[in-house]
């Protein structure tokens, strides 16, 4: 049984969903998961107290959350001394193969610039929840999607996240602890 701690960065909400699945799968497996998302790390959180770590963050206009940086930053050590991964949720990922080569062109230069090199790095396609936003991101997220090829109802809410990606993504994680 191991320690986990995930830290995510997410702001329309999917990629907290998608942390607490890869959890609840950890969990699944007698492991014993801490889940934040960065910008709430309760004051007193002893970081190096877990054995292993995944972190992961969704892409708003190229840029990962600032806090998601931020975190990997300053526990930079910690997350080099043991087994770590990274999670990027992004539209460009849900064009199968070539999106996700896509999506890298945001996580690698992100993760570069950190000087952070996880063991493991997913990318996971996203949603685009079109009645949750307001008007203006709902009109300029549907000219994106459209343009990109892709259908985009204002009344519709879309989630292109392959949840068996995140299951195997999960379990092969914590395989890697287990080594
Ligand atoms: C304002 C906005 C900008 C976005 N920009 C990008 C982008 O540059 N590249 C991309 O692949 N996806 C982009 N997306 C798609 C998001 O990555 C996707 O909606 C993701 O599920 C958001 O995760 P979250 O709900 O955790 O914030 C954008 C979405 C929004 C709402």
């Amino acid at each position: 049984m191991a320690r986990i701690l995930i830290i995510y960065g997410s702001t329309d909400g999917h990629t907290a969903r998608v942390a607490e699945k890869i959890g609840a799968h950890l969990r699944g497996l007698g492991h014993a998961v801490t889940l934040y998302q960065g910008d709430r790390i309760p004051s007193g959180t002893d970081i190096n107290a877990f054995d292993a770590y995944i972190v992961g963050g969704s892409v708003h206009y190229g840029k990962f959350q600032s806090y998601v940086g931020a975190f990997i930053r300053t526990h930079l050590k910690a997350l080099k001394s043991k087994p770590s991964a990274f999670f990027a949720v992004s539209g460009a990922s849900s064009s199968g193969a070539q999106g996700r080569i896509e999506a890298e062109t945001f996580s690698t230069p992100f993760l570069a610039q950190l000087n952070w090199a996880p063991a493991r790095i997913e990318q996971i396609a996203g949603a685009f929840p079109f009645t949750r936003y307001a008007f203006w991101k709902r009109w300029m997220m549907q000219y994106i999607v459209r343009r990109a090829g892709g259908e985009a109802h204002a009344r519709k809410d879309y989630a292109y996240t392959d949840w068996e990606r995140v299951e195997r993504f999960a379990l092969e994680f914590a395989a890697s602890i287990a080594r």
